[in-house]
């Protein structure tokens, strides 16, 4: 007791503070309760439904579950920014928990896809227009983490001569994903999510563009500094996101929103299914680790496989249980 009280005093003299005041403090302070930590009262207020339909309350918490997870990745990842390079296990630490999010994310997709009544879902979804998840700035954030915008062109703008982070970013791939079908002007969706958030995302490009993650890996592909292992992590990261994740939720999207043969309209406007599946998306945040031939066969054949295997024995596993 009497070390622990010279501990005290002598971290709150650094702090040119009087430790009896703080000794006193805690003679009235309050117990600290588990529902005040966490916040779980203010947590459970969180959820308002816009209509009266049960489902919906699934819906929107499991998209905060989603964006919780999201913030999760985000630490790991600015946390990354601020720390040397040179320890290449914290490097791994880091990037196999981002992996192991994504794959949660994944698996828990099911909540989605068989938790919520597709007859609720197509009734109250009508009441959230124009909003759309496409709209979670999280994901384009954590986006310009991994990889640089050279990465994130569409499809067809891979090409363009642009060179500013400014003329990137106008040919970055979701801004082509959300046009309208007829007129191929920009929907509202999209240019309410540009209004919010393109500065953001601009400067957050600007700061990230020679520290993301692919541009630190290059840098060490080049002096010939990466490890096998680092490459393994590097590729589930990849898969996780661009294959897995996208896959499980373009699923989920088919499911709902395809009827015989008709796609239905989405919330956001975009033709989804041309642009939601990762084949057609063929986005890799590391291309230096991808052989053209996998790069070819991005989200179909064996990482189709594997994809069916992972997710899909999962789901028969929990039914099998159920
Ligand atoms: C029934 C469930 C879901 C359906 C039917 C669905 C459908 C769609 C559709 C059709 C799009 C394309 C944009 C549009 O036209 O609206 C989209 C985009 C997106 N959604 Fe979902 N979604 C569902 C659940 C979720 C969840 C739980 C999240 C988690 C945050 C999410 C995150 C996203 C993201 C990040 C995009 C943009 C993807 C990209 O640009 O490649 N969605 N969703």
């Amino acid at each position: 007791m009497k070390e622990k009280l010279e501990a005290l005093r002598h971290k709150y003299n650094l702090l040119g503070q009087d430790m009896e005041a703080y000794l006193e403090g805690l003679l009235y302070s309050r117990s600290l309760t588990y529902w005040d930590y966490i916040e779980l009262e203010t947590l459970l207020t969180l959820q308002k439904p816009r209509t009266d339909f049960p489902d919906e309350v699934i819906f929107i918490v499991y998209h905060q579950i989603t964006e919780l997870y999201f913030k999760l990745v985000k630490v790991e990842l600015d946390l990354l920014l601020q720390e040397s390079w040179e320890d290449e296990s914290i490097l791994r630490k880091r990037l196999k928990r981002v992996a192991s999010y994504f794959r949660h994310l994944t698996h828990s997709f099911e909540i989605m896809m068989h938790g919520m009544d597709t007859e609720n879902f197509l009734r109250f979804r009508t009441a959230l227009l124009p909003a759309s998840g496409f709209q979670s700035v999280q994901f384009r954030e954590i986006e310009l983490y991994l990889t640089g915008l050279r990465q994130l062109l569409a499809p067809h703008r891979r090409n363009v001569k642009g060179d500013t982070i400014e003329e990137l970013y106008e040919n970055i791939y979701w801004k082509f994903g959300n046009l309208d079908r007829r007129t191929g002007d920009k929907t509202l969706t999209l240019r309410l999510f540009e209004q919010r958030y393109d500065n953001h995302l601009l400067e957050l490009a600007r700061r990230l563009s020679d520290k993301n993650v692919n541009a630190r890996l290059e840098a060490k592909l080049r002096q010939g500094q990466l490890s096998e292992k680092l490459i393994e992590v590097c590729r589930e990261v990849d898969v996780r996101i661009n294959i897995h994740w996208r896959l499980v939720h373009l699923r989920t999207a088919s499911h709902y929103l395809r009827q015989e043969d008709e796609a239905l309209p989405s919330t956001g406007g975009t033709n989804w299914p041309e642009y939601l599946p990762p084949y057609n998306q063929n986005i890799q945040f590391f291309p230096l680790l991808w052989s053209s031939e996998e790069k070819a066969q991005w989200g179909r054949g064996s990482f189709l496989d594997q994809y069916l295997q992972e997710v899909e024995g999962y789901w028969r596993m929990s039914k099998a249980t159920a």
